[in-house]
């Protein structure tokens, strides 16, 4: 099968066309004919060399990177009961993956923990671009915040890949919606129904927000966010390590947001989506190892807006 890999951990440049053996899913997994991928900051990471373990027990090079996917299913493990050849399905496979068993390839062996049918009026490149993105947006507006309806919550971020998700679950969940943003992001966000839009290269979000109920803070910048929670608020952050300081400011509860990515969550999010609640904002370049390297040098830049998506196949 052709993948796009990498033969050393380096710079965006590194990805090749290489042709590989499928792979082979155990008894527990089902093998994915990939129609499209997604790419996160992680993939970023760990093309860089920068991730450990568990994520690298399995990995030598050649490296085939990539966690998000969505396909058909091309082969049955013997244990798999919910899951039939054919079945359109997207997901992310599990964090610690086998060295030629990424995402960026025309199969991959997942397991169907986090593995979902993609429902009608998903395209495979919308449906793609949610597993970790959108799992971890829905995560923490769900769980982690346990947002209610009329809650204030600030997003951090609001234009990434997973801010834009995070800000429109905010709003279908009935929360007045802050988000951070460059200009060039103001109008996307308020169309999306953001409440308020803050430019944070001109005005900081403690100058101008008070006594919030939630943050979710998608950039590291957790001292902001505490300025802006009220004193028996949450914020959770997906990009920092809380300071023992910092998790005992008042009665604020502040943590590290582990997200736990389920079947369930996957299809309640496309539900979302398919019901117009949540609008997808996609970069969608064909399969090549330039398109890769692209994506990559995107997310690099740190000024995404959305998700960027692979089209594999039709
Ligand atoms: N813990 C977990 O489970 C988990 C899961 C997924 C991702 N993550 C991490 O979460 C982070 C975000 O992921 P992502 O996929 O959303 O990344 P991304 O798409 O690369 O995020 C890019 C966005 O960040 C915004 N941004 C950059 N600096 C900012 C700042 N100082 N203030 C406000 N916004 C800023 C940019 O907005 P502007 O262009 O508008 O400035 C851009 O839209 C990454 O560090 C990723 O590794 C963690």
């Amino acid at each position: 099968m052709k993948t796009i890999a990498i033969n050393q951990y380096g710079p965006a440049t590194e990805f090749n066309l290489l042709e590989l053996p499928k792979p082979t899913p155990t008894a527990d997994e089902v093998l994915v004919e990939i129609h499209a991928f997604s790419i996160n900051p992680m993939d970023v990471a760990g093309r860089q060399g920068q991730l450990g373990a568990p994520f690298t027990d399995q990995w030598s090079f050649p490296l085939v990177l990539g966690w998000d996917f969505a396909g058909v299913v091309a082969q049955v493990g013997a244990h798999v009961t919910n899951f039939a050849l054919g079945d359109r399905v997207f997901g992310a496979i599990a964090s610690a993956h086998a060295a030629t068993n990424g995402t960026y390839g025309e199969f991959v062996a997942a397991g169907t923990e986090e593995l979902a049918k993609i429902p009608a009026g998903l395209s495979f490149d919308q449906a793609a671009a949610l597993p970790i993105g959108g799992m971890t947006a829905y995560y923490g507006m769900t769980h982690s915040l346990d947002l209610q309806p009329g809650q204030k919550v600030l997003v951090q971020g609001g234009a990434g890949g997973v801010g834009l998700f995070a800000v429109q679950i905010a709003k279908a969940l009935g929360a007045y919606v802050a988000t951070t943003a460059s200009a060039n992001h103001r109008e996307l966000l308020m169309q999306l129904g953001v409440d308020q839009v803050i430019d944070y290269h001109e005005t900081s979000p403690a100058a101008v927000l008070h006594d919030f109920d939630a943050v979710f803070d998608t950039v590291g910048d957790i001292e902001t966010g505490l300025k802006v929670l009220k004193s028996d608020g949450k914020l959770s952050t997906i990009a920092g390590q809380p300071t023992p300081a910092q998790q005992h400011d008042q009665n604020k509860q502040v943590a590290f947001q582990f997200t736990q990515g389920s079947a369930a969550d996957l299809a309640a999010l496309a539900d979302l989506v398919v019901t117009g609640q949540v609008q997808l904002t996609l970069t969608t370049l064909p399969f090549s190892a330039a398109s890769v390297t692209q994506a990559h040098q995107t997310i690099e830049g740190h000024h995404t807006t959305g998700k960027q998506v692979i089209h594999v196949k039709d």
